[in-house]
């Protein structure tokens, strides 16, 4: 097989649609091109988790209780991370961009309304998956991929439209502050990932133990 060649099978490209970089065809030197690509790529990430859970979660059986306990914890990283993504875009990126940028004023505004799209449906999938989790519901695929389908749609427009929104900022001539703004996001965004992975020892579940 040539190195190009794309591998036999099903892979986590499906069935959401991932995004392609403005990067692709144009120059990453150029501050808002890297940090539009840099965000379609943090898009990707979570697109093709999302595709994984779709396709992984047919395959266990409600009685497996080791498989769909991973998967289930699983669900429970991708929807946390997806949160704590929206939630520091709305508290710094977006209100940053919008003070210290004047011409991007308002710009992002449509991005941030998008977020309560699919904030309803985003809860009752996490509300399951926690319950499941906690041992009050069985592990159901069926029902799964139903709540993924309940906010699939509105979350896939999000993740798009914010990319040509983002390459927006390119009007206001102000390349170097949106590299800024994003540099500070950016350690914003490791700090709380941090944070949460050093918490997360006293409140996860226990694994493999106690299945
Ligand atoms: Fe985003």
């Amino acid at each position: 097989m040539s190195p190009k060649a794309k591998p036999e099978g099903v892979w986590a490209d499906q069935p959401f649609k991932l995004l392609d970089t403005p990067g692709k065809d144009k120059p990453l030197s150029d501050p808002v091109i890297y940090v539009a690509s840099h965000m379609a790529l943090v898009h990707n990430t979570f697109i093709r988790a999302l595709n994984s859970i779709y396709l992984h979660a047919p395959l266990i059986a409600t009685s497996n209780k080791i498989l769909s306990r991973d998967l289930l914890t699983y669900c429970q990283c991708w929807v946390a991370l997806v949160a704590l993504h929206h939630q520091i875009e709305e508290k710094f990126l977006f209100s940053a961009f919008e003070e210290r940028i004047p011409g991007a004023k308002g710009i992002l505004a449509v991005n941030v309304q998008q977020h309560e799209e699919f904030h309803d449906g985003l809860a009752t999938f996490e509300k399951y998956v926690d319950s499941a989790l906690a041992g009050k519901e069985s592990y159901d695929s069926e029902r799964l991929l139903k709540l993924i389908d309940g906010f699939s749609e509105p979350l896939m427009k999000h993740f798009n439209d914010e990319i040509p929104t983002l390459m927006r900022l390119e009007e206001t001539g102000q390349g170097e502050d949106v590299m800024k703004v994003h540099e500070e996001f950016e350690v914003i965004v490791r700090k709380d990932i941090d944070g949460g992975i050093e918490s997360r020892p006293n409140d996860a579940p226990q694994r493999r133990q106690d299945v």
